[in-house]
């Protein structure tokens, strides 16, 4: 096994404010070894200033250079993990854009919205941004084998990454409970998947078990490197919006990794002297997964996992999330909040945002359903900057939105939903008289 030298600037820490064991950034840790608590990276201050990274963000996007033309790797002073860039592997993630929505912004109550929408990267979810850093890690640490456990996206974009790279990928899925336009793609890109008959926290366990026992690499957001790949997706937004920071950023919650990610960046984008405040984040589970939230909501002491979560927004159908105190600890940075949303909500803001010629998968459209609640109690202002997240791509779940608009979409335990916004196909003989009646 062939180990880069460290990068002496860059180190792993325990996340745990009681601990803060410090480690080389060449260890493999997911937890700490003293506490048990999440590991995170840290890094010296970068060398230049703020108006010199800028400047050089800015100038990357007219090179040709692989590294430049990544969303990731073109802001890559803010993550500085790698002591040798030689062996990234990009496949041009990131470079997604803004999109404003007018008829979603007056659907969620807000004169103006813009999503960030994650679903153009090149295996149309936000888990690329992520994936390039984890396996560049994998690279430089001699890794052969690579494995996560998935409700969907970061087994279709670890699959892509390691076949890229030529690392074997390892995917563990819940059984029954992803999509298959997800579950296409992880074959489709050679992985060997395996089909757990239990639910995404259960297989987390199992594979943490496994990776230890077999020397496998584990890809999941419990692997640092995944968050420090999901900061630039704040990185580049705020790049650009020329560095204006907006008010709020809404996002989907399942294992949290994501907001744990952005509000990590942000804090360091902060710091760095990039911007002079910190946008608020709210993150938005459903109803049927929300531990977070009840979390959040109720002040327990405890954190409650969800033993049998429950959501068609199958993306997000986690019930023990393990970045919670990450979480945690960003929406408190940010003063931002929590809030849950209903399968309906969810169904028909996801029908809204398509209306805009925009779509995203369902996880996605509990951002617009979350502002649309957020802004009926006041918490989030009309007047406000607002940028959602729309994690995954339209495409990603297909049968959603085809039962959806067909009024055959249940929710779990049997509930209709309604197809508010409901279109058909119609099916009509091969005859211009009639079609062209039909179309007066
Ligand atoms: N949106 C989509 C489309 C997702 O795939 C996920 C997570 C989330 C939101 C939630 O992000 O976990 O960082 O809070 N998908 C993971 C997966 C769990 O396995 O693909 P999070």
């Amino acid at each position: 096994m062939t180990i880069a030298t460290p990068t002496a600037a860059a180190e792993l820490l325990c996340f745990n404010p009681g601990c803060r064991a410090r480690f080389a950034i060449t260890e493999v840790l997911y937890n700490c070894p003293q506490c048990g608590g999440l590991i995170e990276a840290g890094y010296a201050a970068p060398d230049s200033d703020a108006a010199t990274l800028k400047r050089t963000f800015r100038d990357r996007r007219l090179s040709n250079a692989p590294l430049d033309q990544s969303g990731v790797w073109r802001y890559r002073e803010l993550f500085p993990f790698l002591a040798d860039y030689t062996r990234v592997v990009t496949l041009r993630e990131g470079n997604t854009p803004l999109l404003d929505a007018p008829a979603a912004a007056e659907y969620g109550g807000l004169a103006r919205i813009a999503f960030k929408h994650q679903g153009f990267n090149p295996t149309g979810s936000f888990k690329d941004n992520g994936m390039t850093c984890g396996v560049a890690q994998a690279l430089r640490l001699g890794m052969r084998r690579v494995a996560c456990v998935s409700t969907g996206n970061t087994s279709a974009s670890m699959a892509a990454y390691a076949a890229a790279a030529g690392l074997e990928a390892l995917i563990f899925l819940p059984h029954g409970n992803i999509s298959f336009g997800k579950l296409a793609q992880a074959l489709e890109y050679g992985a060997k998947t395996l089909e757990v008959e239990a639910n995404f926290d259960q297989i987390l366990a199992l594979i943490r078990v496994l990776a230890d026992r077999l020397g496998i690499y584990l890809l999941n957001s419990v692997n640092p490197f995944r968050i420090e790949g999901q900061k630039s997706i704040m990185f580049e937004m705020l790049d650009q919006r020329d560095w204006r920071v907006p008010d709020w950023v809404v996002l989907p919650g399942g294992n949290l990794g994501n907001v744990s990610a952005f509000g990590k960046g942000l804090r360091e984008a902060k710091d760095a002297g990039l911007i002079h405040r910190l946008p608020r984040l709210a993150v938005i589970q459903a109803e049927g997964s929300a531990p977070f939230y009840e979390f959040v909501h109720t002040g327990a002491k405890e954190f409650h996992p969800v033993a049998k979560p429950e959501t068609l927004a199958t993306a997000i159908r986690i019930g023990d999330p393990v970045s919670w105190p990450k979480a945690l600890h960003e929406i408190n940075s940010t003063n931002g909040l929590v809030e849950k949303v209903s399968e309906q909500e969810i169904a028909d803001a996801k029908a809204i945002i398509g209306r805009c010629g925009i779509g995203c998968e369902p996880a996605s459209a509990a951002t617009l359903a979350g502002i649309r609640k957020l802004t009926a109690v006041g918490a989030i202002d009309r007047e406000a900057d607002v940028v959602a997240v729309l994690t995954g791509n339209l495409l990603k779940d297909p049968d959603y939105i085809y039962k959806y608009h067909t009024g055959k979409l249940e929710a779990p335990g049997g509930v209709k939903i309604r197809s508010t916004y409901g279109n058909q196909s119609i099916v009509v003989p091969n005859d211009p008289d009639r079609i062209a009646a039909l179309l007066t």
